[in-house]
């Protein structure tokens, strides 16, 4: 891993911020991060009576008598859907625009109005507590991006449900998991979900996953896509029976500041999912002061995030940060090439978007497919870009910059993760001197360091481990069911006061962070993580197979491409046929974004002498590279035997 940091390619070329972007800017100096360093408590605390509209105002600030169990502002009490909306409302700013919603097939389009979504909320919410949803339980949404879904996240938080959401693009198998580990009793979904074109039927999928669910009790379900879908009576409950009908009032529960706001399952280093639980008062501010800082929003400001809610950056990018701070947003639902590589550039154009958050896989995709899908579009509302979730390698950035940028918009390079809420690492978009692919420094409030293996910060130029060293407001609060795991994966390695992001990275001699990608079995595919042994889990699973390996290999567009090695059992022979159905089979297991884009059938594995699995030769038989030092294998013969059987299979 050394090595692989020294090696990094120098970027040189230094952006500072356009003066008439920082004459504009709502943080113009760089004060904050001196204001933040002299006492991180108070700067915390100034912005949570400010920024958050309580019901009773916290006296406490930090409880850090327990480590790593950090709590925040604990005698505060609030609502975070009446931070979102009430408040807006009440103020007399219920008639601006929450969300412009573009649906994917053509022509459709849906606005909504803080108001309108405040009513819609508390009706959800009356339909939920009906369905006998409570304060405490736990709710699943698996949805398609329809308006529906900040809904149904709004009125869950509105009772004090915990929501868990769970990406439309996840398998039966895999909600079912998710589902049983925080103990659900009501699931919200859809009939279906468009995708490319193509219905993805959410609630045939539901109806697979709660076979094996038996807690619960109700399934409420929107028609978006109209096919006919199966019904259990008693179970199953139309949206468009009980949500209209519903009162347009419902009070918001007060909730602790430190009750749960959300569970979100991340893949870790083992086959089964972290159940990443966040709290109320905390992950608001956070997301609400990260929203500000970094995407600079002001009340004119027409914003898109083109995430999906599934994932945090929808939580916290589409949802919470944006309507905690009265910002007219763009939601869009469907994906970025349908029905061509022009969508987003003619959105940006029909709403006059002036800032657009997106991912370093979705630029590259936009790269490859061409200028001229976006060269009829007039650019020129946008003022701000930002990307998220995996490094951004200089040239996409560069093109994102001069083609979408016109060479005039700062780029927010925003390093964060669903542990830590909202973003920790990126420029101040009217402060800082930004670089190709260096998501620059820690926000303020916000303590990051590279660190060795012994937990010695690193001199400015090397590289090493990321660590958080103070706690931040948004940090999550523990995995749902699992203190013991929290503990070991994030709060051991250095300490039960460092915060270890899994994540390798270096600091030029400025001080600036570039990332370097994950220094444990997780891969980072599109921006999406999963487990090596998830994937390796999913194929032993098929009766064929009787060992795997799964690591990440470069991709030019996904950033990482998931390549599985399999040893099948004896006597099966190996096939087209078979490794289709094997990539097949990881797809329901975890889900369709998850099947190995390379999968190599070999007659034995890279292991060391204890058994562990050597994967960086693996890695270098995926990527075509030279094999790096197999000395330590127990046979470092096998390794060129897997190469040529790779090899043949690939054609090379
Ligand atoms: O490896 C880092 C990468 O994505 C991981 C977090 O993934 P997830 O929890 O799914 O959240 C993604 C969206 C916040 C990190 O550990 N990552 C995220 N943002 C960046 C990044 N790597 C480099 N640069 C980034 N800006």
């Amino acid at each position: 891993m050394v090595e692989a940091i020294e090696t990094l390619l120098e970027e040189r070329r230094r952006i500072p911020p356009p003066a008439a972007f920082t004459a504009a800017a709502r943080v113009a100096d760089a004060t904050i991060y001196d204001e933040a360093a002299t006492d991180f408590r108070a700067f915390w605390m100034g912005h949570a009576l400010r920024e958050i509209s309580w019901f009773r105002e916290p006296t406490e600030i930090l409880d850090d008598r327990n480590p790593p169990f950090y709590r925040w502002f604990a005698d505060g009490e609030l609502n975070v859907s009446y931070n979102c909306l009430d408040r807006h409302v009440a103020a007399g700013g219920g008639d601006k625009v929450a969300y412009t919603w573009i649906g994917e097939p053509a022509d459709e389009e849906r606005v909504l109005t803080y108001s309108d979504l405040l009513a819609e909320v508390s009706r959800c919410a009356n339909a939920l507590r009906e369905l006998g949803v409570r304060k405490g339980d736990r709710v699943a949404i698996y949805m398609g991006m329809v308006p529906e879904l900040p809904v149904a996240m709004l009125a869950c938080a509105r009772l004090g449900a915990a929501h868990s959401v769970v990406f439309g693009g996840f398998s039966a198998a895999a909600l079912a998991d998710r589902i049983n580990d925080a103990s659900c009793n009501v699931v919200i979904t859809c009939d279906g979900a468009w995708r490319r074109g193509q219905v993805v039927p959410l609630k045939v999928l539901v109806d697979e996953a709660l076979v094996s669910t038996p807690g619960v009790e109700h399934v409420l379900v929107l028609r978006r896509t109209g096919q006919e879908v199966a019904w259990q009576e008693g179970r199953d409950v139309w949206w468009h029976d009980v949500v209209p009908a519903a009162s347009p009032e419902c009070a918001p529960e007060r909730m602790n500041a430190e009750d749960v706001l959300y569970l979100l399952y991340t893949s870790g280093t083992t086959a089964k999912p972290k159940g990443i639980c966040h709290t109320t008062a905390g992950y608001l501010l956070g997301c609400i002061m990260s929203h500000q800082w970094v995407f600079d929003v002001r009340p004119d400001d027409v914003y898109w995030c083109a995430a999906d809610c599934g994932w945090v950056t929808g939580h916290s990018y589409i949802v919470y940060g944006p309507l905690a701070n009265h910002t007219t947003g763009v939601m869009y639902e469907g994906t970025p090439e349908h029905p061509s590589w022009s969508r987003h550039w003619e959105i940006v154009q029909r709403h006059r978007v002036s800032i657009y958050y997106t991912a370093p896989t979705a630029i590259r995709a936009f790269v490859k497919a061409g200028d001229e899908h976006l060269a009829r579009f007039d650019l020129s509302s946008l003022r701000l870009l930002g990307t998220v979730g995996e490094p951004i390698n200089p040239e996409a950035w560069m093109w994102y910059h001069s083609r979408v940028g016109r060479g005039e918009c700062p780029i927010v390079d925003t390093w964060w993760q669903t542990e830590t809420g909202s973003i920790m690492i990126a420029p101040l978009p009217g402060v800082t001197t930004i670089k190709p692919g260096s998501a620059t420094r820690a926000l303020p409030g916000v303590v990051a360091q590279v660190v060795d293996e012994q937990g010695a910060e690193v001199p400015l130029g090397s590289g090493g481990y990321l660590v958080l060293k103070q706690p931040w407001p948004s940090m999550l609060r523990t995995l749902w069911g699992d203190d013991d795991r929290f503990v070991s994966t994030y709060w051991s390695r250095f300490g039960r006061d460092v915060y270890f992001t899994g994540d390798g990275a270096r600091r030029d001699e400025d001080g600036d962070f570039w990332l370097l990608g994950r220094v444990d079995d997780v891969i980072n595919v599109a921006g999406h993580r999963i487990s090596t042994t998830e994937i390796e889990s999913a194929l032993v699973g098929h009766p064929a197979v009787a060992e795997a390996a799964a690591i990440g290999a470069h991709d030019a567009i996904k950033g990482e491409q998931i390549c599985a090695f399999v040893i099948l059992k004896d006597g099966i022979d190996q096939s087209v046929e078979l490794r289709g159905a094997l990539v097949a089979h990881v797809a329901t297991q975890i889900g369709k974004f998850a099947r190995p884009g390379m999968l190599l059938f070999t007659t034995d594995l890279p292991k060391t002498r204890s058994g562990k699995i050597m994967r960086r030769l693996l890695k270098d038989v995926a990527e075509g590279r030279e094999l790096g030092d197999a000395t330590t294998l127990r046979d470092p013969a096998i390794v060129l035997a897997i190469k040529s059987q790779a090899d043949a299979q690939l054609g090379r």
